[in-house]
């Protein structure tokens, strides 16, 4: 075979003159009777070969008649002479200046007839073909870009981690089933009849485990399995960069985490990322109706519930009066809550506005109430359509309620949501986010340098109730420890108590980047008798407690340190750097929406052979044999 001297993003005009030797895959065509062009593509780039029917002399015997037969995506070896292009120079190409004009020719692999060209500046073929065909899909030089960029962001953060001290620890896949939130993968063990392993949903305890173990400071790049149905920025399979520090508190744990953004971006776009605000959690509530708020734009969430009781509204009043004994933000309590739209008395038509309370109803809400602020013939701003008139009798109150939201202005438009709190907060911070985009207001993922609006947000609720089943779940897991000054409601706590247990706030954290969830961790429980207290609020039974958890409170026994720790989900960071939308464009070989591998078919039917091997029968009955 002829071994390149040179890749095909590589030759300049310093290098006219001499003979050299490129790899490639052909990627475009053009005969022109005596003379055919071919672009030769690798990973590097594109350099133009030239095949000359005058210059066949110097050539090998019958070249011409290979290269005419040549197509896209076959795989060449050439050999030739490096010349100015006689053409004219391409400016788009880093190799536009020069060309080969080829004297060797070897056809390394013929192609079957590709299901579509990896081009990036023709219209891209549908998903399903592309993932069908990954290894075509990859070629494409932005697919190599992520590649690369994946590969820059393992490099930058091994490097870091390594700088301070870290040491990259593996942890076993096939693992014990401890439930973390999701649901989780299971495998069959032969070995052990009736029994499984569970794949990691993360490897929380096993760096736990590692701080008891006096690793200090630990570090993996690794995979995580969630059974969850895929989203645009959720995989089944997917990389997190996981990190524990021993002998740490949260404020330790921030700067050494902030110190690695600003690395990583400085490395991967040349960035300064500036100190990164902290948000708690009732604000990012309070404020934008999300715990990761998108603060690229404003349409702050205003609570009005004091102004609203005052009206003769009834939809505001009936909600008002739901668990109104509750303390303040619980969940249960009702609230009035607002945004203002500025511009959006005439874009946000009738038939959007109407579409806005299909999709508060969607989170249990009743709807959303409309004004418009037009102006009125004194040429004040007058409320104006849907519940303007309930608001017109206190209109100057209403008035200094909007002046925090920079004051009612003619062409509002103002959205109200009424009902209890947990309800009404998630219903207006999914109508933030629709209005946002339905305003033009939300910028494209920012690969060219942003903006990128970072936030830390802290002081999570400790549990939340899981609506299906009445119990409480741990809103970040249950290896999570109470923030150091509720430690006492969180001793008091009965699994009754459901206010009191509300009320604790927990010592966990989250990066938020533009509105996506980058990264989070928290401080853990270090204390057998306090990660016991965790499970029995959660509703275990001491004896399943010690069945599923043994180990680690076995553990945590045996002088475990104070640890705290965080993990980056790895393929969310890529996307940000790639400026995509679409966490399937930066893993090699993603699952689709039902979790499958189109390339391989996995998930697969496995022979009832295999499966007695390992002690199971599937009970699925295929729809043709019912
Ligand atoms: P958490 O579940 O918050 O924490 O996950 C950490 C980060 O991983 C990313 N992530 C995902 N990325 C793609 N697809 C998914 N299905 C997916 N799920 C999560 C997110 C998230 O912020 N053990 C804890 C970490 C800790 O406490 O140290 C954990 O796994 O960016």
């Amino acid at each position: 075979m002829l071994r390149r001297t040179v890749t095909c993003g590589q030759i300049r005009e310093s290098h006219v003159g001499q003979s050299v030797t490129l790899n490639g895959w052909v990627n475009s065509y053009r005969d022109h009777g005596n003379l055919i062009f071919i672009d030769l593509r690798d990973r590097y780039g594109l350099t133009q070969l030239v095949f000359d029917k005058e210059d066949a002399g110097v050539a090998q015997a019958g070249i011409m008649d290979v290269a005419d037969k040549l197509r896209s995506e076959d795989v060449i070896a050439v050999q030739g002479l490096v010349r100015v292009r006689i053409g004219g120079e391409n400016p788009k190409l880093e190799t536009g200046k020069v060309e080969v004009v080829v004297g060797k020719l070897e056809v390394l692999n013929k192609t079957a007839n590709p299901p579509f060209q990896p081009d990036d500046n023709t219209a891209l073929a549908n998903e399903e073909l592309r993932l069908t065909h990954r290894y075509i899909d990859l070629r494409r030089p932005s697919m190599q870009k992520v590649l690369t960029a994946r590969h820059k962001v393992y490099k930058a953060t091994r490097g870091y981690f390594d700088e301070h001290g870290f040491t990259e620890v593996e942890t076993p896949i096939l693992y014990k089933s401890t439930p973390e939130g999701a649901r989780e993968f299971i495998v069959p063990c032969r070995n052990v009849p009736g029994t499984f392993y569970a794949l990691p949903q993360s490897p929380q305890l096993f760096k736990q485990i590692l701080m008891v173990a006096g690793v200090d400071r630990y570090m993996q790049i690794c995979r995580c399995f969630r059974d969850e149905d895929p989203r645009a920025d959720r995989q089944p399979e997917f990389t997190q960069i996981d990190l524990e520090m021993s002998f740490v508190r949260r404020e330790h744990i921030i700067e050494m985490m902030e110190g690695f953004v600003r690395r990583l971006w400085k490395d991967m776009c040349g960035y300064e990322v500036p100190a990164v605000r902290v948000m708690g959690y009732r604000e990012a509530m309070e404020d934008y109706g999300i715990d990761r708020p998108d603060t690229r734009y404003g349409l702050k969430i205003k609570d009005i519930s004091g102004f609203a009781a005052r009206t003769e509204f009834k939809v505001f009043k009936d909600a008002l009066e739901k668990g109104k004994d509750r303390p303040a933000f619980n969940s249960k309590r009702g609230v009035v809550k607002m945004i203002r739209v500025p511009g959006g008395a005439e874009k946000l038509t009738r038939k959007i506005t109407d579409g806005y309370s299909d999709l508060v109803k969607g989170f249990g809400a009743g709807g959303v109430a409309v004004v418009k602020v037009i102006k009125g013939e004194d040429g004040q701003p007058r409320l104006d359509t849907g519940i303007a008139k309930f608001l017109e009798p206190l209109k100057a109150e209403f008035m200094s309620e909007l002046e925090s939201l920079g004051g009612g202005q003619v062409g509002d438009t103002l959205l109200f949501v009424a009902d209890a709190y947990a309800i009404a907060t998630k219903s207006i911070g999914e109508l933030r986010s629709k209005v946002a985009r339905d305003m033009g207001l939300v910028p494209k993922p920012g690969a060219e340098g942003g903006p990128w609006n970072f936030l830390w947000v802290v002081d999570f609720p400790m549990f939340e109730k899981n609506k299906e089943t009445g119990k409480w779940v741990a809103m970040h897991h249950p290896f999570t420890s109470p923030r150091d000054d509720q430690m006492d409601a969180f001793l008091r706590a009965d699994v009754e108590d459901d206010d009191t247990i509300e009320a604790i706030v927990s010592a966990g954290y989250d990066i938020v980047l533009n509105g996506q969830e980058i990264a989070g961790g928290s401080v853990r429980i270090h204390d057998g008798a306090l990660q016991s207290k965790v499970f029995r609020l959660l509703g275990l039974t001491p004896e399943s407690a010690k069945e599923k958890f043994s180990f680690l409170l076995e553990a945590l026994s045996f002088g475990a340190p104070p640890h705290a720790g965080i993990a980056f989900g790895l393929d969310r960071l890529v996307m940000n750097f790639v400026g995509t939308d679409n966490i399937r464009d930066v893993i090699a070989f993603p699952k689709t929406q039902i979790g499958a591998d189109l390339m391989t078919k996995a998930p697969s039917a496995v022979p009832e052979k295999n499966q007695s091997e390992v002690h199971i029968k599937s009970t699925w009955v295929p729809a043709e044999k019912k």
